[in-house]
């Protein structure tokens, strides 16, 4: 995984200052996200990228641990960090495709990140593993095996092959939403919440509750 690591470690400066593509999708998950969380919580972000969304969640629980595979991300997570305050985060690197290390978190968040990973079995095995019993496991994918993608992404999804090629994108793993929802359920959750946020491309959003 150290080329794909690379990759993003590439664009993290940009990708910082790149703004939200859909803010009000964004906002809206956000919102739904915080309603599930307390104060009592330990929570991990997987993917977290330059952090902008756990630092947004860190007043609405105890800790959070943001990881990300790419040490550029989690290195501008942290300035944000310490510029904006906020005491009660830690930044880790965590590949989500390495076994964890056994410690479990209440809640588990990933957004805009399974579809960069060829196993998402495996991954949703592991994250279930690293959940307290009845643990929370939230994310938001997108889906692009789903029609509806809208001009700018059915073209980038047809140029992404020679992107990849030229270094210009990164893996992508095309699958639908019933693809996604069965390897939830089947990695041991009950779905509780879903919905498209933004509904083009279609990008999921669900809320799942680890059974006992
Ligand atoms: C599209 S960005 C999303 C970042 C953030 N979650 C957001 O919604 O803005 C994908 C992030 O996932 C990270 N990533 C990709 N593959 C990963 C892996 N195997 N393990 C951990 N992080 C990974 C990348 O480094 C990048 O920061």
């Amino acid at each position: 995984m150290a080329a794909a690591a690379k990759f993003w470690d590439g664009i993290a400066a940009k990708y910082s200052r790149t703004p939200i593509r859909d803010i009000e999708s964004y906002e809206y998950t956000l919102g739904r996200t915080r309603s599930y969380l307390s104060k009592q919580h330990k929570i991990l972000e997987l993917g977290c990228g330059t952090g902008s969304t756990a630092l947004l969640l860190a007043s609405s629980v105890a800790h959070v641990t943001a990881s990300d595979f790419s040490e550029a991300m989690l290195g501008i997570g942290r300035d944000k960090a310490q510029a904006e305050g906020i005491g009660n985060i830690s930044f880790r690197a965590i590949d989500i495709t390495t076994p964890n290390d056994g410690q479990t978190f209440d809640a588990i968040l990933g957004f805009n990140l399974f579809h960069l990973v060829p196993d998402i079995e495996a991954v949703f095995a592991d994250i279930h593993a690293r959940l307290e019993p009845g643990g929370l496991f939230i994310s938001k994918t997108p889906c692009l095996a789903e029609g509806g993608l809208g001009l700018r992404f059915g073209l980038l999804k047809f140029m992404l092959p020679v992107m990849q090629l030229f270094g210009k994108a990164p893996y992508v793993n095309l699958f639908d939403i019933d693809t996604l929802e069965s390897a939830v359920t089947q990695a041991g959750f009950d779905v509780i919440e879903s919905g498209n946020y933004p509904a083009k491309p279609p990008s999921r959003y669900l809320v799942a509750r680890k059974k006992s």
